[in-house]
């Protein structure tokens, strides 16, 4: 030791610029690594569309498909220019969030229900309206856009990553125009339905569809035994018609809209509920359900059975529902989970992502903050919400992870391991750092007039511009304020920001800990607004490094959190706009509000509005009909269909009508589409002068520019 102490005083030079160059050559390998995948399907990709004579714009993997159930269709693929390389949207499209529907090799080999169809034909997913690629070399298994093989403690699962949510296509003359960071068409609800069935199906089978789906899947190489295989076939079958039934809303989403909030809520609420709580539940709901005659004596001496083994126990919080469906009959089952769940009842059209870190408030109700850590909680939130396998359980002493997340020092703590990849969260929102919005092509559209764009342009300053901020797209340096607006004030359906800031639940392992809400902090106590526990266990999960060899997930973890603090441009601030502040009283009053925010790209986002309830531009330019106006007006339709991704470039929307799509319906309990007439009806403002409503001229130069945006 002496002597290397030595040998280190006499050549300390040559070993500080051998620790030099080994760190710099360890940078350049790490960055190398990290940009790897750029290389990957370029290379593949361009050398075969060169070969295909397509030029050098390849297809980033996209298929085509001959005819959807609308009979759209698209028979080449083009993608707009939007600040991404090829390799980034692939990137986009492959890289696991830490999403675990379904076992992997399920996936691959479940077929449509009666019938031999793979379930995941490109023809099949394409109805759903998920985005069918080919094989490349990052997407071995040709998946769609945004399905991923995410591997968890060694098993692989099929998940969701944001571009399925997250990328968008519309269809003009036969040619498909792939927006990336677009709002989906897809209509997630029916897919998951139908998944749930085929899997049912292959479970209750005796006969050859089950029996060629198990030897599929032994042929796979995975599961140990047959048995293996049916054991998951049960569950997962059972999971997932749970997951389906919890979920259910009396208002059906249909194409291009889901209720996220809703459900993540609900995924949080099954994760943290106690023991304590569920038997508490459980007996009131046998009570009312024996005093109303539907429960026979039978019935509760089972279900207390079951009580009495480990169905409930504390320490094995994933898949509670699954649990419970085990010991109890569905009717009672279904009483319970209106106890512990909400309804996700309030649907909203996917957002779109481009300018996101750039914002400093985002989602339609303005709940997440982007500054410090903001844009990871809120990724982590929405990956505990899309099927991340959460392992939160009990465990002896105190934990770094508990302390930084601030449950003190105890002889316990809550432990929030989970599948998911808070590192590659950040690399996503990292990578959505370059993203632009899309420009109306005028090579494949009709061309903008020229004319009305200009006096369209000034209209846009007077109506508009207060809330709706212009930026340059690709300016590096641009910022976008989010432009709250309250309920009452905008005008627009409530049912999305009520459900948000209202939805309470069970706190569960939660209960006793401190969580910022509004003005301050707040202690949980036994029932708490779910936005509360959402935060709270977000927070504990990024709080958690991943489930990988220690010093890689304690270095990559440090890494992650400190990178993102430094390299986030967006600082602490206030909201903008006209909103009633939190208070003690109601610590969530400014989340009853939507968001206003610049529209460049709008014209490839439609449906409008956050419930998707306007389908196109135009359509938001005219008032919603009252019981007051003439019948002879023009106004925004109550009913009309989604689901075609025809482009209609004259009213700026998708095709909304003519063809078997999803009804509409504005009357429905959370589709109105009232509100939002700024230019559609004279309008007193603030300083008492009325701002007139457009007239059907000045509409459609205002329409021509925010073409353009
Ligand atoms: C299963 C579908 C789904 C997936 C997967 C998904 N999202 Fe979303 N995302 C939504 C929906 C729906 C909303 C609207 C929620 C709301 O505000 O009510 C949303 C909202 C957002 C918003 C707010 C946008 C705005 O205009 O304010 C951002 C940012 C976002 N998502 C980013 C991501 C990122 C990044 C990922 C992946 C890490 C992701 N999402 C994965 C469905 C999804
Ligand atoms: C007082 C603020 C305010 C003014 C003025 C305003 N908006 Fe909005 N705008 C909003 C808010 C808030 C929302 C979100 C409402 C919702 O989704 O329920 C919105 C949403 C939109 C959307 C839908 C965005 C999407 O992703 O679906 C479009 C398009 C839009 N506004 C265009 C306009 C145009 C064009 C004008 C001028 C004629 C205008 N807005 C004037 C506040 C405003």
């Amino acid at each position: 030791m002496g002597l290397f102490l030595d040998s280190l005083q006499k050549h300390w030079r040559k070993c500080a610029i051998f620790l030099f160059l080994f760190l710099v050559v360890a940078m350049v390998v790490t960055t190398v690594i990290s940009k790897m995948y750029q290389f990957w399907d370029v290379g593949s990709d361009s050398y075969f569309d060169r070969l295909k004579g397509d030029g050098w714009e390849f297809q980033r993997g996209a298929a085509t498909v001959a005819q959807d159930q609308f009979g759209d269709q698209f028979s080449s693929v083009r993608y707009l220019w939007q600040g991404w390389k090829p390799a980034d949207s692939m990137w986009f499209y492959t890289t696991t969030q830490g999403s675990d529907l379904l076992p992997y090799d399920f996936f691959m080999a479940l077929e449509k229900p009666n019938s031999s169809e793979p379930f995941r034909s490109n023809e099949n997913l394409n109805n759903y309206h998920y985005l069918p690629q080919k094989a490349t070399i990052s997407n071995p298994d040709a998946l769609p856009v945004g399905f991923v093989k995410d591997t968890y403690k060694s098993h692989d699962y099929l998940g969701f990553t944001c571009a399925a949510c997250h990328t968008g296509q519309v269809n003009y003359r036969g040619i498909g125009m792939r927006i990336d960071g677009g709002p989906a068409g897809s209509d997630m609800v029916s897919f998951l339905q139908d998944l749930a069935t085929a899997v049912w199906t292959v479970r209750t089978d005796s006969g050859g569809t089950r029996a060629r789906f198990v030897k599929k899947v032994m042929d796979r190489g995975h599961y140990a035994s047959e048995k293996e295989v049916v054991d998951d076939l049960q569950k997962y079958a059972q999971r997932l018609s749970m997951y389906n039934t919890i979920n259910h809303s009396e208002t059906p989403y249909g194409y291009a809209r889901l209720d996220a909030f809703g459900r993540i809520y609900n995924r949080v609420l099954e994760h943290i509920v106690t023991q304590k709580e569920l038997k508490q539940q459980l007996d009131l709901t046998v009570a009312d359900l024996v005093k109303a005659g539907t429960l026979t004596q039978d019935d509760v001496d089972r279900i207390q059975k079951e009580q009495s083994g480990d169905v409930l126990s504390d320490n094995q919080r994933d898949h509670l529902v699954l649990r419970l469906s085990q010991a109890l009959p569905l009717k009672a089952l279904l009483k319970m989970s209106e106890k512990i769940f909400n309804r996700p009842d309030a649907p909203v059209s996917y957002p779109f992502l481009w300018d996101i870190p750039q914002h400093d408030y985002v989602q339609w109700n303005g709940i997440g903050a982007n500054a410090g850590l903001g844009s990871i909680g809120r990724n982590t939130g929405e990956a505990i919400g899309v099927f991340g396998t959460l392992d939160w359980a009990e465990e002896p002493g105190t934990s770094l992870s508990s302390f930084i997340s601030g449950q003190g020092i105890h002889a316990t703590h809550i432990s929030f391991k989970s599948s998911i990849n808070v590192h590659n969260l950040r690399l996503i929102e990292d990578r959505l750092n370059l993203l632009e919005s899309p420009q109306w092509p005028q090579d494949i559209l009709p061309p903008i007039d020229k004319d009305r764009e200009v006096r369209g342009e000034r209209l846009f300053t007077t109506y508009c511009e207060s809330c709706h901020t212009r930026v340059k797209r690709d300016d590096p340096k641009r910022r976008i304020v989010a432009h709250m607006s309250r309920l009452n004030d905008v005008g627009t359906d409530k049912k999305m920001a009520q459900n948000a800031a209202t939805y309470t639940g069970l706190s569960g392992i939660l209960r006793n800990q401190y969580v910022t809400a509004g003005p301050g902090d707040v202690l949980i106590d036994e029932r708490a607004p779910v936005a509360a526990l959402l935060t709270k266990a977000t927070l504990s999960v990024v709080a958690t490094p991943e489930n990988k060899n220690f010093v890689r997930r304690v270095y990559q973890w440090v890494y992650d959190l400190v990178a993102e603090q430094l390299t986030n441009k967006i600082k602490p601030s206030l909201k903008h706009g006209d909103y009633d502040p939190d208070t003690m009283a109601d610590p969530y009053a400014s989340l009853l509000a939507y968001k206003g925010r610049s529209l460049n790209g709008i014209w490839a986002t439609a449906p409008y509005l956050h419930n998707g309830s306007v389908p196109t531009l135009y359509d938001l330019l005219l008032p919603k009909k009252t019981d007051a106006d003439p019948r002879s007006g023009e106004y925004r339709p109550d009913e009309f269909r989604v689901g075609s991704r025809e482009f209609d470039p004259v009213k700026v929307g998708l095709k909304s009508s003519g063809y078997e799509g999803f009804t509409f319906d504005t009357r429905r309990a959370g589709n109105s589409n009232a509100g939002h007439e700024y230019g559609a009806r004279d309008r007193k403002l603030p300083n008492g002068d009325t701002e007139k409503a457009l007239t059907k001229d000045q509409r459609n130069d205002l329409l021509e520019y925010l073409k353009s945006l």
